[in-house]
């Protein structure tokens, strides 16, 4: 079953990015990771939530999100496998960290969305 996630993520995330190096639409914060980010973790990620209180990640701007944690940075532009962000979405961290926190998990296509956006280079 979780295999099965994987796999499917990953060849959303191959036509994804195959749709994307056809063209010049690259994805941006603003256009493409926005209103993800304020759909599914808003609510916990601002001063005086659960998230922002805990970790000291705001995802409310892209500065926030650029910024990471206390700890140090959730996207390393270019590199979605490396990225803590993309851990935390795609189910790959351990089960009492992922994100969104005690929720359903993003879909797919959403996830597929922030690895193909931070291999982009993770732009505004
Ligand atoms: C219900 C509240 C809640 C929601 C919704 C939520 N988070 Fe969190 N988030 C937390 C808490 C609490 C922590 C602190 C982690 C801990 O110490 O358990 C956290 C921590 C994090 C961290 C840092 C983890 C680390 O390694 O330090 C990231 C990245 C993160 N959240 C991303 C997201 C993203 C992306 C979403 C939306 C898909 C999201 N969160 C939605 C509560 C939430």
């Amino acid at each position: 079953m979780k295999k099965h996630a994987v796999l499917l993520a990953l060849s959303a995330l191959a036509v994804a990015a195959m749709q994307t190096g056809c063209s010049d639409k690259a994805l941006t914060y603003q256009a493409n990771i926005k209103p993800i980010l304020d759909a599914n973790c808003v609510s916990c990620h601002v001063p005086g939530g659960e998230g922002y209180e805990k970790s000291g990640l705001l995802l409310d701007s892209y500065d926030g999100l650029m910024k990471g944690t206390k700890f140090g940075a959730v996207v390393v532009p270019g590199s979605s496998v490396g990225s803590t962000l993309y851990r935390l979405v795609s189910g790959q961290a351990d089960p009492s960290i992922r994100m969104p926190h005690g929720q359903a998990s993003l879909s797919d296509e959403d996830i597929a969305t922030i690895a193909a956006w931070i291999d982009q280079g993770a732009k505004n």
